[in-house]
């Protein structure tokens, strides 16, 4: 064969492989194939008229399209979350020195709760190439690589979201900006000596020091490895405001109707006092229909009031007193099919 024929030929083949290459570190489906992102809703126990397992969870990702209740329960290693962890996990991926991970949570599994720390949950997993951004509001979870994949019986009884984001490696250079303002409590992380260079922050907060920040907040636009814009808000301690009211919806220019998790004597009431409103939502019908009350439900999101705004946020903080003080942020779409499927669930909210 011609020598260019075929070198162009492996060039092609090189090509073929590589994007559908199943060992690049991504955010993976319920079938454990690679994606571009997935968000999963998990149901609480209790529901509107129904008393459920605490486990089940809805999946959404660009091709189903809509909320689908998963097969798999959320305890398990089966399921996006599982397959996705799986990498860390299974993959000795913690072991080896040729990528970085984070696993972050206020509230960490088997250790005590330390005051100070931002008030945010997720993973970090990525090589020189890529990897996932997994940012949730899962209690204690997800344990320890050493110990596998176990789901704690703290995150069953509310409602909880996981949005999950595949990045190329040059966007961990910005999230690893945010992190310094969420100031996450990395309670089992490794920057191998390859990556200091770019990501000197990022190992000292692995090392357990605080690096200085140049202001109280920060924005950080990212592209997913498929191209999909994200926006990243992210507030230190220092910022002492409600993010939704104070910042993100005054930032976005739209009314925000938001989901978080409220406790009767610290909730901030619906607030219309600036130019764009954020008002509080109360109940959630999912399809199915699956109802719940919004104190049943640990997650973080918000949506614009206005479809024409389309806008999606998922984040760390709620409306509450108590975390007007905490470091935190929202990750942040335009993407229609997101904001279709968390703005339809939309069931009841008070205005002002
Ligand atoms: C998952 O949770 C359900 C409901 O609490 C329980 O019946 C089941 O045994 C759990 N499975 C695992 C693997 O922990
Ligand atoms: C990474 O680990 C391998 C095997 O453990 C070792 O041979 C190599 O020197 C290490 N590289 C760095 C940069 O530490
Ligand atoms: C956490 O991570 C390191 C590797 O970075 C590992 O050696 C350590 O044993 C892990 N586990 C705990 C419980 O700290
Ligand atoms: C509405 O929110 C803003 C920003 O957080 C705050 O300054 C103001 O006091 C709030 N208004 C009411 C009536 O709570």
């Amino acid at each position: 064969m011609d020598t260019r024929l075929s070198s162009r030929l492996q060039i092609i083949l090189l090509c073929v492989c590589c994007t559908e290459c199943s060992t690049d570190i991504s955010c993976r489906n319920e079938a454990g194939e690679p994606v571009d992102w997935f968000i999963i809703y998990k149901l609480p126990t209790n529901k509107i008229g129904e008393v459920g397992s605490g486990v089940d969870y809805m999946y959404l990702d660009s091709s189903v399209g809509s909320w689908q209740m998963s097969k798999y329960m959320v305890n398990t290693s089966q399921g996006a979350i599982g397959n996705t962890l799986k990498q860390l996990y299974t993959g000795q991926a913690y072991k080896s020195n040729s990528s970085v991970y984070a696993l972050y949570n206020d509230g960490p599994p088997i250790l005590d709760y330390i005051e100070g720390y931002g008030h945010t949950k997720g993973v970090l997993l990525f090589d020189h190439s890529q990897g996932f951004w997994l940012s949730h509001s899962i209690p204690h979870f997800p344990s320890f690589p050493e110990r596998g994949y176990l789901y704690p019986s703290s995150g069953k009884v509310n409602g909880q979201t996981a949005l999950c984001v595949t990045y190329g490696y040059d966007q961990f250079l910005s999230i690893a900006k945010q992190m310094v303002y969420l100031y996450p409590r990395f309670y089992n992380c490794s920057v191998p000596a390859a990556f200091t260079p770019d990501l000197s922050q990022l190992a000292q907060l692995c090392e357990g020091s605080k690096p200085r920040l140049a202001s109280d907040r920060n924005v950080e636009h990212l592209s997913s490895i498929k191209g999909e814009k994200f926006v990243s808000f992210v507030k230190s301690e220092h910022f002492v405001d409600d993010i939704y009211t104070g910042w993100v919806a005054q930032a976005l220019g739209a009314d925000l109707l938001v989901e978080s998790w409220q406790r009767q004597v610290n909730e901030l009431p619906s607030n219309c006092s600036l130019p764009k409103h954020v008002m509080n939502i109360k109940r959630i019908r999912l399809p199915g229909p699956v109802l719940f009350q919004s104190h049943r439900d640990h997650s973080k999101w918000c949506v614009s009031q206005a479809y024409e705004d389309q806008v999606t946020c998922l984040g760390d903080l709620n409306r509450e007193k108590m975390q007007l003080w905490r470091g935190g942020g929202l990750v942040c779409t335009f993407n229609p099919l997101i904001y279709k499927a968390f703005r339809q669930v939309v069931d009841w909210y008070l205005g002002c």
